[in-house]
């Protein structure tokens, strides 16, 4: 009898002892319950930060527009956390490349709305800080759709590496690229034009590609880059009086539809051809080893013979446009052009 009781109340305590134990094991210093924490897992120590930044994930870099799947997603949850607050939906669309672009302005890094090296860095160092970003304040997002007189829509994000400049997309006529500078490349002229400038992005890739022109036995020259709202409204303009309007909507754009302005082009050419912007390029060993190599470096012939009705000019085996390697590889192997890269699934 009295060894049943004893037996009775060591059990009890036991079965006390274990309840005490188990609800310690799921308190934190807090002292309040951890909810999250299954009975499994041990208590955090007291080196062990708080879950909640760890939580956060970031992709590799080498996501840009038209990418989708989930790494896109785990950006947009990482860019939601600094302080934007879009719709999560996997894909690298507009807003998304608004916001790395935005980012990008923030802090005054290369803008180009590509989440590269670079931005993966800065996103990593926001994120381990706990800061946050004001978004809008590099870049306002777009509020309303804008067009200019002829009613062609204006692009709210002239930086994005992949805009589209066409005769249905404008550059904004007061945008000018703050990154512009001069290639270490051959001109076939001295002056110190501005039409020898790219935006840096540009120009360093298409300093590789010339250099590799070069190993290749072959000498591209530089014909003209950068060129200003202002000066596209002259040279239409004079092309226009001396061809009449029609002929010249073929090869010259209107002020704000070239990519001139964009300084993500560069018109090149060789002495086979006596500098000159010509057709007849094309069939050079130079023109043809553009059309082999020139994706390699980011570039693409941007007016391809045969897609005139899609470009609407004329063919232009001289006017190379900086893309990047991703979009310009597809671009140049698919044999297609940046309308339909871009508006393609
Ligand atoms: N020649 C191209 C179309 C331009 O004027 O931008
Ligand atoms: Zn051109």
């Amino acid at each position: 009898m009295f060894k049943k009781g004893i037996t009775t109340i060591l059990a009890l305590f036991l079965i006390l002892f274990f309840i005490t134990a188990c609800s310690k094991e799921n308190t934190d210093e807090t002292g309040t319950q951890d909810t999250n924490t299954s009975n499994n897992e041990p208590a955090p120590t007291e080196s062990e930060e708080p879950a909640e930044d760890e939580a956060i994930q970031i992709p590799e870099a080498g996501l840009q527009k038209k990418d989708s799947g989930d790494m896109v997603q785990v950006l947009q949850e990482a860019l939601n956390h600094i302080g934007y607050s879009f719709e999560i939906n996997s894909s690298f669309d507009e807003t998304t490349t608004w916001a790395v672009t935005d980012l990008q302005l923030q802090h005054e890094m290369q803008a180009t709305g590509v989440y590269n090296e670079q931005t993966k860095s800065l996103l990593e160092e926001l994120l381990a800080a706990g800061e946050s970003i004001k978004p809008g304040a590099g870049l306002p997002r777009e509020t309303e759709a804008s067009t200019t007189n002829d009613g062609v829509n204006i692009l709210f994000n002239p930086y994005d590496q992949l805009a589209l400049v066409n005769k249905q997309h404008a550059l904004p006529a007061d945008y000018v690229p703050e990154d512009l500078v001069v290639p270490d490349i051959l001109f076939p002229f001295n002056e110190d034009l501005p039409k020898k400038k790219m935006r840096k992005v540009a120009a360093v890739a298409l300093e590789k590609l010339f250099q590799s022109a070069d190993e290749a036995g072959l000498k591209l020259y530089a014909q003209s880059g950068y060129r200003s709202y202002d000066t596209q409204v002259m040279l239409f303009n004079s092309y226009a009086e001396k061809n009449g309007e029609e002929a010249a909507n073929l090869f010259s754009a209107h002020p704000g539809e070239s990519e001139h302005q964009s300084g993500l082009t560069m018109d090149v050419t060789s002495s086979d051809v006596d500098f000159m912007l010509t057709e007849d390029f094309g069939e050079t060993d130079e023109g043809k080893w553009l059309v082999e190599h020139a994706a390699e470096y980011g570039f693409i012939i941007r007016y391809p013979k045969g897609k005139e009705d899609i470009t609407e000019y004329q063919y232009e085996p001289w006017h190379l446009r900086y893309v990047g390697t991703k979009a310009a590889k597809a671009i140049m192997s698919e044999e297609i052009t940046l309308e339909e890269y871009l508006e393609s699934d």
